[in-house]
C-alpha cells in the first residue's frame, strides 16, 4: 500500500489564510450593517400593543385624565414613556377614550378649566367640545384624537391614538 503525502505549498497556504482572515474580517463588517438595515423587520411591533389604564367601573360621565407608563427601546437605549388620555362615558354609556394631544400645535389640553363643558388648551386657546370635536373658529381644524381601545376582564386598554375626520 502507498502512502500518499498531501503537501501543502507556501504559495496555498498563503491563500488559505488570507481568504480565511479576509472572510472573516468582511464578516465582521457587513453582520452589523445588515442587523442594523433589517432591525425594524426583527423588532415585535409595539404599535398594536395595548395598555392596561384604568378599571371600567371607575370610568364616570365627566372626563377624568389617566396616565400610564410604556418601555420605550430606542436602539439600545430604554426609557420610560408616560402617555394620557381623558376617559368617560357618553350618553349611551360607551367609553370615550380621546387623546390629550391638541391638533393645533400639540399641547396637553384640559378638562373644564375655561368653559364648563369643553377641553381647553392654554397655549392658544384651543378649544374643543366633550366629544372631542374642536370648537369651530378657534385654532385646532380637526378632533381630538381617539385611542383603540378594548375591554378586557372589566379593565380597559388602550393602543394607539387613531386621528378622526375634520369637523
Ligand atoms: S397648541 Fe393647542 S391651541 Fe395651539
Amino acid at each position: 500500500m502507498s502512502e500518499k503525502k498531501q503537501q501543502v505549498s507556501r504559495r496555498q497556504f498563503l491563500n488559505y489564510t488570507l481568504t480565511g482572515v479576509g472572510g472573516f474580517m468582511a464578516a465582521s463588517m457587513l453582520a452589523p450593517m445588515v442587523r442594523f438595515a433589517i432591525d425594524p423587520v426583527l423588532k415585535a411591533s409595539s404599535a398594536s400593543e395595548m395598555h392596561a389604564v384604568v378599571e371600567v367601573s371607575e370610568i364616570t360621565k365627566e372626563p377624568q385624565r389617566f396616565d400610564w407608563t410604556v418601555e420605550q427601546v430606542d436602539a439600545w437605549y430604554t426609557s420610560d414613556v408616560t402617555h394620557s388620555a381623558w376617559v368617560y362615558k357618553n350618553e349611551k354609556d360607551e367609553i370615550i377614550p380621546l387623546s390629550p394631544v391638541c391638533k393645533h400645535l400639540g399641547c396637553q389640553v384640559n378638562w373644564a378649566t375655561n368653559e364648563p363643558d369643553e377641553f381647553y388648551c392654554p397655549c392658544h386657546g384651543g378649544r374643543y367640545y366633550k366629544s372631542g370635536e374642536n370648537v369651530p373658529n378657534t385654532p385646532p381644524n380637526a378632533p381630538l384624537d381617539l385611542y383603540e381601545f378594548e375591554v378586557r376582564d372589566g379593565t380597559l386598554f388602550l393602543g394607539q391614538p387613531v386621528p378622526r375626520q375634520e369637523v
